[in-house]
Order: C-alpha cells, then structure tokens, then sequence
C-alpha cells in the first residue's frame, strides 16, 4: 500500500448515506483509500467496535466576541477549539462581528489576528453586519465573500446588533447580488423591548424573567418578517437557533410557497426548559441557563424532534457563546445582578452538542445515525461551502475523522469539559454514546479526553460560496 501515513482499521464508517465496514487509509492529511482492508501504513488505529465518522462540524460558535465594556467571553480560539475537538469536532465556524460604527474589515482583519496561531481544528468565519453602510454593502460585503467568509448574520433584536426592516432589505439583496448566504437572528425588537420594561416596572428582575420577556410569539413574529422579506426579494435565509413550534411552523409555511428557507436548532431546545432559569427559589443561578431565544418546555422539545426528523431543520449547532457564571466579568455582573436585562446571553456547548444529539437521539431510536452525522457535520459542510473538501468520508476529502464509542455512558460534567467557561448547563446530564477520538487532517487532536493536537494546527478555511444561497429565479 503506498505511503500512507495513517490506517484506520476495524471500524464501521457512517456518513449521512451509508453505513459500511471498511478501513480508512490517510495520506498527507487526507483520506486516499477506503478499502476492505488497509494495511502498511506507517501507523495505524484500531478502530474495531467503533463508529468511524465524519468530525463535526459546528456552524454557530461564538469565541472571543467583544461583548461590551462590563463582560468577557469565557473562550478564546485556543480554548474553544480544544473543547470542540473534545466533543467530535473537525471544523467550527465562529463569528467575525462588525462593531457597530467601524469598518467591516477592520473587525474582520482583528479577529483574523486573535484567530492566527490558535485554534487546534480548522475554523472560518461567518460575518455579523450590525452597520451596513454604503461601504459595506458594495465594497466590503463583496471583497470578504471573495476573501472565503461566504456567510454573515444579521439581528432582528439586541441594542448593539438589531437592524431595521429597510437595513435587512439592504444586506438581503447583496446576499441575493453575491449568493451569500444570510443568517437571521429572528426575535422582534420592540416586542421584547416592551415586555422587559413591563416586566422591570414590576420588579420582576431575576433571570427566570428573561424568558418571558421573549415569549414564542416575538421569534414566530420575527421569523415571519423575515421570511417576508426574503420572498420579497428572492433572496435565501437560514434562521438559526430555533427554539419551538411557532418559528418553525412559519418556516413549514414558508417551504409550502416553495421559498429557500432553511433551519438550525440547537441541544439547548431538546434538554433545556424556561424552568431552569428559576435557578434556586428565582435565584441568580437561573443566569447560567440565559441565552435566546430561551428554552420553552416539553412540548416545544417534542414540536424541535419532529422538526429533526421531518427535515425541517438542515443543521444541529451549539450555538456556543460561553460566559463565566461566578465572575463580575460573567453571569453575575454587577449590573446582571439587577435584572435579567443585563445578563449576557449564552452558554457553553460546543463540547456537549455531539453526546447530547446522538444520546437523546440515536440511542433514543428518534434518528438513524446517518441523520446524527447530516445534522452534526455534512449538512454544514454543504450549506456554508465547505463540501466535499469537509463533512465527509471520501476519498479526497480532508481527513477530519471521529471514531465514536455508541455505547459509552458518560455523566457531562464541568470536571470533564475542556472549555473556558466554569460551568455547564447540563452538569449531572447522563449521556449514552461519546467520542473516543478525534482526528483532524489526519493528526490526533484528542483521544479519550487528552489533548494531542497544538494551537496553530488548525487553518483558516476560505469557505466556496454557499449552494445553497442561490435564489429561486438564478
Ligand atoms: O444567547 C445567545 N444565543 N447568544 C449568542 C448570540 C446569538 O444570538 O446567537
Ligand atoms: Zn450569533
Ligand atoms: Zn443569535
Ligand atoms: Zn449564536
């Protein structure tokens, strides 16, 4: 066999099609045989009772992200990327945010700089447009989609972030222009505006208030503007992190007019609910459950699995966005402490998204291990312009392997994890299932929860442009 640098051997590859007995040979950091038996290479994994699959790849990630002038964000590259590998995966796409009043590129250029020398695994960047000047919108737009970050996300709510009706027409039709693909944070603005004064006048101020402070209704409300203007302009929109029936019955309807609107949900909808924000008695330790939208309750996780298994959502994303719970510079900021309003909103999960999926849904019998790998990994790869190179096994593809331990039970715990962040929201959470290694281009990043792989081992990945993003009348 020539010169391959690494056989994985004995295991049982899964990929979002098929499910087959082969070994795996890698050379130069990428699979280049997938045969019945592979042998003499220069090292070789045993593989056998193991599922051999595609690394993630998680397309919501936030690292490092200015979080204003009180808060500091629990991960940097460094961290947040060793705590992705630990949990599966290859690949994360983080967010380089414009600060409102600055050049696009500019941020862009400095998150390149805090990402250089890092990150463990291979990393793009998606956009966040919170200004989109003239300049950004027919120079800057253009040139970083030339520059491989293909996708960008705009608000619908938050201060800092939020774009008006006529601001998202604007970056939708660039989108449309330059086959971007747009991601909409949908909750109503005003709405929640409204009912976190309202909430506030009546001194209900603990983080519990935070959920109902955006009700379903202002995602159903901002998810059905979104898709409105989408349709207006022909333009295709992927609305992250869903979180219940409301938003995704818009985007059923949205899908019966034949529209492109795709969907992302994320663990926290299936395993988390309004309740836990409650903490103790209303106390601050709800904060550790704070991100948006909010967990709903059972129900909503029941309408997320049918959305999982009916094919309404295309990706499963952590939408990790981790913060310190005990810190003045966390959850319990002086400020956070007053009200809910000023807890920054997110957790950690990068780690825990892969367990928890295949957990609650392989080993529950809700979806076929091909379906865990389309919605952890090639579904991402597809929908942000990363196929074939990444999300799957094949011969060209990079080498960006997990092998996968169906049966092993594990207790999530913050003492396990490898992120930043000094808590996990699913502390005590039992999970059947969990990774034994990953293997990214073909080197070892982590095995059975040890660190192998360096900063500076993963490369920025200048994304293709998005197939998906093309509009209906292209
Ligand atoms: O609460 C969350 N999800 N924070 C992260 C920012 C976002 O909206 O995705
Ligand atoms: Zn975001
Ligand atoms: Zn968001
Ligand atoms: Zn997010």
């Amino acid at each position: 066999m020539p010169d391959l640098d690494l056989a994985i051997r004995g295991g049982t590859v899964v990929t979002a099609s098929d499910t087959i007995r082969c070994d795996i040979g890698i050379r130069n950091g990428r699979i280049a045989l997938l045969a019945e038996a592979v042998t003499g290479a220069a090292r070789t994994i045993d593989a056998s009772g193991l599922l051999v699959m595609p690394g993630g790849i998680d397309s919501h990630v936030h690292l490092d992200q200015d979080s204003g002038p009180d808060v500091t964000m629990a991960d940097g590259f460094e961290s947040g990327s060793r705590s992705a590998a630990a949990g599966g995966n290859t690949t994360i796409i983080p967010f380089a945010m414009q600060i409102k009043g600055r050049s696009l590129r500019a941020c862009v250029t400095e998150y390149h700089a805090k990402a250089e020398g890092q990150s463990l695994i291979d990393y793009g960047f998606h956009l966040i447009v919170s200004d989109p000047t003239p300049t950004v919108l027919n120079q800057e737009l253009p040139a970083l989609f030339a520059d491989g970050c293909t996708s960008f996300k705009v608000f619908m709510t938050y201060d800092d972030l939020v774009l008006t009706d006529r601001q998202l027409l604007e970056v939708f039709s660039v989108a449309r222009r330059e086959q971007a693909l747009v991601m909409v944070h949908a909750e109503g603005y005003d709405s929640i505006k409204f009912l976190a004064d309202r909430l506030e006048q009546a001194g209900k101020t603990a983080p519990y208030y935070h959920g109902v402070s955006r009700p379903e209704i202002v995602e159903r409300e901002a998810a059905h503007r979104a898709i409105s203007h989408a349709e207006l302009l022909d333009v295709p929109i992927m609305i992250v992190h869903v979180s219940g029936r409301e938003a995704m019955e818009q985007i059923r309807w949205a899908r019966q007019r034949g529209l492109k609107v795709y969907a992302e949900t994320c663990p926290q909808y299936i395993t988390l609910t309004a309740d836990d924000m409650k903490g103790l008695n209303m106390d601050m330790s709800g904060a550790k459950y704070v991100c948006s939208p909010p967990p709903r309750d059972t129900d909503s996780q029941k309408a997320i699995w049918e959305g999982l298994k009916q094919g309404v959502f295309q990706t499963f994303s952590s939408d990790h966005c981790p913060f310190f719970y005990d810190s003045p510079r966390g959850k319990l900021s002086p400020k956070g402490r007053t009200s809910f309003r000023w807890v920054p909103n997110g957790i950690p999960g990068v780690e825990t998204r892969m367990p928890i999926l295949w957990s609650e849904g392989v080993a529950k019998g809700r979806i076929s291990a091909n379906e865990f790998v389309a919605l952890t990994s090639t579904n991402h790869a597809k929908m942000y312009g990363l196929y074939p190179q990444k999300g799957t096994i094949a011969v060209g593809a990079d080498a960006d392997i997990v092998l996968w331990d169906a049966n092993r039970k594990e207790t999530l715990r913050q003492e396990i994890l490898h992120h930043g962040s000094d808590y996990t929201p699913w502390e005590g959470f039992e999970v059947t299932g969990y990774p034994v290694m990953t293997i990214a281009r073909g080197r070892t990043v982590v095995e059975e929860g040890k660190v192998r792989g360096s900063p500076g081992d993963g490369r920025f990945l200048k994304r293709d442009k998005s197939p998906y993003a093309l509009p209906l009348g292209a």
